[in-house]
């Protein structure tokens, strides 16, 4: 069991270089909004991610190419309104930064103007080199995010376990390299062999987190509702569900239905 070693009251982006320098593990998980983000951060959490994955948990779409900057931000001001702890990183969205430098400068601008997040994340390697430097300038954090992106699923055709073959996993280590230089503060590698992250993890000094990247990374991130149960359709083999919250709710709201068609609910003490 990994075990905080240092009280933090607050974590900063430093605060994430420093864990990896002392051996200690990284938690991150995503939240959308604020009644969940106050339960995350209130539980000890590392960072917050506002990931473009809302696109797929709260919007119901098939890829996370739909989100725009706006919802993006508006999903990240409600999470900063929750979090007194945690690092609140917000994902740039598809077609944020994806044509220009100073595009990629102005999503990242107004994200942390408007939604008082934290820190940026955007998906990519050598192709956003320019962007992430651009960004950096301006005094904003940037995450990367390498191995399944998917904001390319397109290009990609699958959601299958990216960097098997040589050729990907050498290009994935220089991206790695680069971001690293750069001056990106962490990486998120997505659906990479372990081997492959873990060799990637001791190539470079800042924190390396993993999602279904195996344990020989800096820490951990996975999606809120799916590490919750709420989400039951979705069973790949690096998610490790802590609740079956879809079934406790069903359960529960089949209850609450039953109890209003059989007039149970509300008794005597639950009304005025
Ligand atoms: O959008 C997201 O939730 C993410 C994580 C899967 C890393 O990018």
């Amino acid at each position: 069991m990994s075990v905080a070693k240092k009280e933090y009251k607050r974590i900063t982006v430093k605060t994430l270089v420093d864990m990896k320098a002392n051996g200690e593990k990284i938690s991150m998980l995503t939240a959308y909004d604020f009644t969940m983000a106050k339960i995350v951060d209130g539980s000890g959490i590392d960072v917050i991610l506002v990931g473009d994955s809302a696109s797929n948990v709260m919007a119901g779409h098939e890829t996370t190419l739909p989100i725009t900057l706006d919802q993006m931000i508006y999903h990240a001001s409600s999470v900063v309104r929750a979090v007194e702890r945690a690092l609140v990183v917000v994902d740039l969205p598809f077609g944020s930064y994806q044509s220009d430098p100073k595009e990629a400068l102005r999503s990242a601008i107004r994200i942390m103007k408007e939604s008082g997040g934290h820190a940026v994340k955007l998906e990519g390697g050598k192709e956003v080199k320019e962007s992430i430097k651009r960004i950096l300038n301006a005094g904003i954090p940037v995450m990367g995010h390498l191995g399944l992106t998917p904001q390319s699923i397109y290009k990609f055709g699958t959601y299958t376990v990216r960097a098997k073959e040589d050729e990907e996993a050498i290009q994935l280590k220089q991206d790695a390299l680069m971001l690293e230089k750069a001056g990106c503060f962490a990486i998120v590698l997505e659906k990479i062999p372990a081997s492959l992250a873990k060799e990637v993890a001791e190539s470079v000094s800042i924190p390396v987190i993993g999602i279904g990247a195996g344990n020989g990374v800096d820490g951990q991130v996975l999606v809120l509702h799916d590490m919750i149960g709420m989400t039951h359709e979705f069973h790949p083999r690096f998610l490790r569900r802590y609740m079956n919250l879809y079934e406790e709710m069903t359960t529960a709201i089949s209850q609450y239905v039953g109890d209003v068609k059989s007039e149970d609910f509300p008794n005597d003490e639950e009304q005025y």
